[in-house]
């Protein structure tokens, strides 16, 4: 993997974070494959798939393409690169597909263009590593976390981005999921920055 490459595709993954992904994704893959919900241009999938591959392990990665609230038209981080006139709406298919192709690692990455609500109930892989880094509301957190979390394997780690203790330095959601994973038997594996490794204790 080039991670020089990497670190400079459009995406939401710091280089510091991005390669802890890496190092949990090789260590937890070897319990089974890795899914993530929240693709936007597949720059964490990359992180992922560089230590998974190691193991021979599949990335499913989930993403609607719409964009979370933050993207949308007039919000905080839209950008007019990945709206598409035509759709009349924000579309990162375009944007994953162009960072994809740069990369072998693609090879084990499998793109998955639905709500991550809607895969879960028939989803039976169990997987070695979850990472959670959708929609920040907190409905969709917590859908994030409670359809998906058991679908770890009991050696399995789950990931979750964004975390943040105080208000005023980031959305609260990610830090609730997070707080409700550690009293419903995970506990801290690592942290790095904003990103948490947790298995069950
Ligand atoms: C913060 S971005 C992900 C950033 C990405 N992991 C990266 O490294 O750049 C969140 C993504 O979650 C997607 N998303 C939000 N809610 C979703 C849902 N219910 N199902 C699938 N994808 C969703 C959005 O479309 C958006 O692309």
């Amino acid at each position: 993997m080039d991670f020089e490459q990497l670190n400079n595709l459009k995406g939401f993954m710091p280089s510091h974070e991005g390669l802890a992904l890496t190092k949990w994704a090789e260590e937890f893959s070897h319990y089974g494959p890795v899914l993530e919900i929240g693709t936007f241009g597949a720059k964490s999938t990359l992180y992922i798939a560089a230590g998974s591959s190691i193991h021979n392990q599949l990335v499913y990665t989930i993403d609607h393409h719409s964009g979370s609230e933050e993207h949308q038209l007039g919000e905080d981080y839209f950008d007019p690169e990945i709206y598409d006139e035509k759709l009349g709406r924000v579309n990162t298919v375009p944007l994953m597909q162009a960072n994809l192709q740069q990369f072998d690692e693609s090879k084990w990455i499998v793109p998955i263009i639905a709500n991550a609500n809607s895969i879960a109930p028939s989803w039976k892989i169990e997987l070695g590593l979850l990472f959670i880094d959708g929609s920040h509301t907190e409905i969709s957190a917590m859908n994030d976390y409670d359809n998906w979390n058991s679908k770890l394997h009991s050696k399995g780690a789950l990931v979750i981005h964004d975390i943040y203790e105080k208000s005023e330095h980031g959305g609260q959601a990610p830090y609730l999921i997070y707080q409700k994973a550690l009293t419903e038997g995970f506990q801290l594996h690592e942290r790095v920055d904003t990103i948490v490794c947790l298995t069950h204790s």
